[in-house]
């Protein structure tokens, strides 16, 4: 009797010591694989960065390079930090749309969850095919830094402006163009822009013309330079509602043909990681003005103990067909004064658009104190639409968001740029916190631009000139 006791109690605690042991999940949810679930979610949407010779930190290419990051990986899908989208999914769709799907994100999840296993080599999708070299295809032309820049092996992070020339000696029409890095393990992002020539250094002024006209644009104007750089002088006025100026916030003066006479240029397309060149649709193109010149914005970050040189590019494909040209505007307050310590300091920016437009690509662009930034449109029946919103920015993703349909513009809109600033020691990339800081090209400066690619619906443009005269 005692012995059948023992017995069934003894069978009892090895049943329970079975069920212990099995993985709960096997009875109700299917086991998650690298090779059959995994691998296509991160093929797809981590692999154009995360992989050998790309700006991220590990491949995903094997289960043997992903392994190690698994718990990462979980913890940065499900708090969205990656893929980097930083733009408010309410709002606006763009063609260059990172953000994962729940689906993706719950299989990564459960994949880590149950001791991320690869599963059967066999059941791998085949590798994605990325293109070697320039992304736009051979491009006509390429436009390099004529020496190289010499990077020192220790110090802070450099932001650097190169000017290059174009040579154009007419007007040309460009479809697409991709900015390269010469030396990938420096360069962080690139931005390129087209400056045409100021009006005082057209080749009818004379020397002493010019310099006068140079004098006096500085004493009238808001900035000043500070060797290449432009910066806002400390004193000028504050306005940090530019809505309520008659500029919108804009200190540049214009002449009338929407061209600055105190030049920043025009942005023509960039590198970050990740970042997509710049592919307009076929005819609607970007004209690079005779006489131009290339502004390269190079932020280097330094490889510890190692003297590195770059001599980056920006490669140029002209347009087969014109059909209408590409307008960049930057809607910025260049008035704003962001006080020491302040942790949400507003900012804003307005343009009254002129004539019916079509709006292509928007990109917030702000410095190191840059916390958000939200585009809207206030149509002329009262009515407003948020464009975009970029809640969380942040200075090292520098993405342009391709409308994924041209929004319709009536002339008479009002575009409304609206600007966060955390100027405080709780902002970790904030290079001083007790410091006022004002609108300027250093990045110890800020900047505070909505810039905004469009089309005008009423413009033709003349047939193409032969590219072969170009240059
Ligand atoms: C557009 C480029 C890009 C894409 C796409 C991208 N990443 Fe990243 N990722 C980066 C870069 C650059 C870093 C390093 C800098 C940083 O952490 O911000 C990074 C960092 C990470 C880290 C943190 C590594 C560390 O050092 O702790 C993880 C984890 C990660 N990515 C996972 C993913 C996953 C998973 C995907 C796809 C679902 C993905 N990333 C898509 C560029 C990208």
């Amino acid at each position: 009797m005692k012995r059948a006791v023992v017995f069934s109690a003894a069978a009892l605690f090895l049943l329970a010591l079975c069920f212990a042991l099995l993985p709960v999940s096997a009875s109700d949810e299917k086991k998650i694989t690298f090779s059959k679930d995994v691998a296509p979610v991160l093929f797809n949407n981590c692999a154009e960065c995360h992989r050998a010779g790309e700006a991220a930190p590990f491949s995903v290419l094997s289960y043997k390079d992903a392994r190690p990051w698994a718990r990462s990986i979980k913890e940065k899908v499900v708090t969205r930090e990656m893929p980097p989208w930083h733009a408010d999914p309410h709002y606006g769709q763009f063609t260059n749309d990172r953000r994962l799907s729940q689906k993706d994100i719950d299989t990564i999840a459960k994949w880590v969850d149950q001791g991320a296993a690869e599963g059967d080599p066999r059941d791998l999708p085949p590798a994605p095919q990325f293109v070697e070299g320039w992304a736009i295809g051979k491009p006509d032309i390429v436009i390099q830094m004529p020496t190289d820049h010499t990077l020192e092996a220790t110090g802070p992070d450099e932001i650097q402006y190169f000017e290059v020339p174009t040579n154009f000696k007419e007007d040309v029409y460009v479809q697409m163009a991709e900015a390269r890095p010469g030396n990938r393990k420096i360069v962080h992002h690139i931005i390129a822009f087209v400056q045409p020539p100021a009006k005082g250094e057209q080749p009818k002024l004379s020397k002493e013309e010019i310099e006068k006209y140079r004098e006096q644009m500085i004493r009238d104007s808001i900035f000043y330079q500070d060797g290449t750089l432009t910066r806002t002088k400390s004193d000028a006025p504050v306005y940090d509602d530019g809505c309520a100026i008659a500029s919108g916030g804009s200190g540049f003066k214009r002449d009338g043909s929407g061209q600055d006479e105190f030049n920043i240029g025009m942005l023509l397309c960039g590198f970050a990681p990740g970042m997509n060149p710049a592919v307009w649709e076929t005819g609607t193109v970007k004209k690079v003005p005779a006489g131009s010149k290339l502004i390269l914005q190079i932020h280097y970050s330094k490889v510890a103990g190692q003297v590195e040189k770059d001599r980056s590019m920006v490669g140029l494909k002209f347009a087969k067909v014109t059909d209408k040209e590409l307008l960049t505007r930057p809607v910025s307050n260049n008035y704003f004064r962001i006080p020491p310590g302040a942790e949400r300091h507003r900012v804003t920016a307005c343009w009254s658009v002129q004539d019916n437009i079509h709006l292509v690509s928007l990109m917030p662009h702000m410095h190191y104190r840059g916390a958000a930034m939200e585009i809207t449109a206030v149509y002329p029946n009262g009515k407003s639409e948020i464009l975009i919103n970029v809640p969380n920015y942040s200075f090292s993703w520098q993405t342009v968001y391709y409308l994924k349909n041209p929004v319709a513009i009536p002339k008479g809109t009002r575009i409304v740029v609206t600007a966060y600033y955390d100027n405080s020691a709780k902002n970790k990339f904030n290079p001083d916190p007790t410091k006022a800081v004002r609108f300027g090209d250093p990045t110890y400066d800020d900047m505070m631009i909505g810039w905004i690619d469009y089309t005008v619906d009423a413009q033709q443009i003349r047939p193409l000139p032969t590219s072969g005269k170009m240059r």
